[in-house]
């Protein structure tokens, strides 16, 4: 999903991927991901040329600029790029155009990667570590359709001394093209979208409003539709996560409500997430940051990461029971216990959840 047309070589199997490590704990986690990759290649039938470039603050301190024009040309000739995080706060009080976080908003808008997913689902190994009671977590399934190239983070921005701006600006064809990129996948799910905005005060959410009704209305009729205003749906996401199946919403607010679903799951350092355009290339990364308070001292939970990797395998490159047996042995592990610090105190290090899972890979019978 949404997404055709592509460069990938169907018959030997082979693939491109930009590989971007990026900041902090975001290098550990693509770490783990690239020793994953390298034992799923020697059990299945694909290779990954694996293209390591740079993106944000380490491109930064080598080039000057968070987003290269190498990194860019890369991307430009691969099936997917996989990413790490980016920033830190050696980079914080950097120019706005030499922030880490400006390469990966930059690199987003270069490929027009408008559809981010990112799914939220409960696993009942990991219900005890969430702060929310297990009857809250049951059954559990949404995707969180957030609007990836416009609104706050793309408009115009200035400051002078005393007041600075920042510009929402939405149009017409961005909410239509994001609309029917969920009412697909709402199609393959549950049927349900839960449009999120904040309507009763901002003119783009009655924008957003009047565009997806009507795309949804036209083009997808079999899909009921719902509208929660973004404060109370922060709410409800607590009390009643179950009930949803696709939220639709856009830049910001799919930011933060995204972060508030990862506490359903138990932590931030679970969630994957797929940025994806019109066509085949995508960009795969756990929703997580470089994680300054904990990077460097190997207990990175590297499983946003992984998941992150099968949703690669899964939408990038089309490798469907790839994708399974690499989500079938997370589970597993899961199951068994094998969990990082932000979980488990004194638990499993980045490096030994990796080698479980690479240990736990099955070839499908
Ligand atoms: P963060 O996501 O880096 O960390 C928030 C909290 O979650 C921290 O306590 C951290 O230790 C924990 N955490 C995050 N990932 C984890 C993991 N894999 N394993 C275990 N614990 C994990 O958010 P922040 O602290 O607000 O931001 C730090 C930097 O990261 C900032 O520079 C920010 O701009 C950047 N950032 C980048 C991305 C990205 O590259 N996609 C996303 C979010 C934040
Ligand atoms: C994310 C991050 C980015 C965002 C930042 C680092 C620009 O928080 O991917 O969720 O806000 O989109
Ligand atoms: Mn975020």
């Amino acid at each position: 999903m949404p997404m055709s047309s592509g460069t990938t070589n169907k018959k030997d199997h082979s693939f491109r991927v930009v590989g971007l490590p990026g900041d902090g704990v975001g290098a550990e986690v693509y770490q783990s991901a690239c020793q994953v990759l390298a034992v799923m290649e020697d059990l299945f039938d694909f290779t990954i040329e694996l293209d390591e470039q740079l993106i944000g603050g380490v491109a930064v301190d080598a080039t000057g600029t968070p987003l290269p024009q190498a990194t860019i040309d890369a991307c430009k000739s691969a099936d997917a790029a996989l990413l790490g995080a980016v920033g830190g706060p050696k980079w914080d009080n950097y120019p706005a155009e030499q922030r880490p976080e400006f390469g990966l908003l930059k690199i987003r808008a270069e490929f027009n990667l408008f559809c981010n997913l990112r799914p939220i689902v409960t696993h009942p190994a990991l219900y005890d570590f969430s702060p929310l009671r297990p009857e809250r977590l049951l059954g559990v399934d949404l995707m969180m359709v957030r609007e990836l190239t416009g609104g706050l983070y793309f408009g115009k921005k200035w400051r002078d001394a005393d007041q600075a701006e920042d510009v929402c600006r939405y149009t017409r064809n961005e909410i239509k093209r994001i609309t029917q990129a969920a009412g697909r996948l709402a199609r393959q799910r549950k049927g349900r979208i839960t449009l999120v905005d904040k309507a009763n005060v901002l003119e783009t959410s009655r924008l957003w409003r009047e565009v997806v009704s009507q795309v949804l209305e036209e083009e997808f009729p079999d899909i009921v539709l719902e509208n929660l205003l973004v404060d109370a749906a922060a709410m409800h996401l607590l009390t009643r996560a179950a009930d949803f199946d696709v939220i639709l919403t856009e830049n910001l607010f799919g930011d933060i409500l995204s972060d508030e679903a990862s506490m359903l799951c138990g932590s931030m350092g679970l969630l994957p997430s797929a940025s994806l355009g019109d066509t085949r290339f995508g960009i795969y990364e756990p929703i997580h940051g470089s994680a300054p308070d904990i990077a460097g001292q190997g207990k990175a939970n590297p499983y946003g990461m992984l998941l992150s990797v099968a949703m690669m395998l899964r939408h990038s490159l089309e490798k469907v029971n790839e994708a399974d047996a690499l989500e079938k042995s997370i589970y597993r592990c899961w199951d068994e216990g094998i969990l990082t610090p932000d979980l488990v105190p004194g638990a499993y290090g980045t490096a030994d959840v990796t080698q479980a899972v690479c240990e736990r890979l099955e070839h499908p019978a």
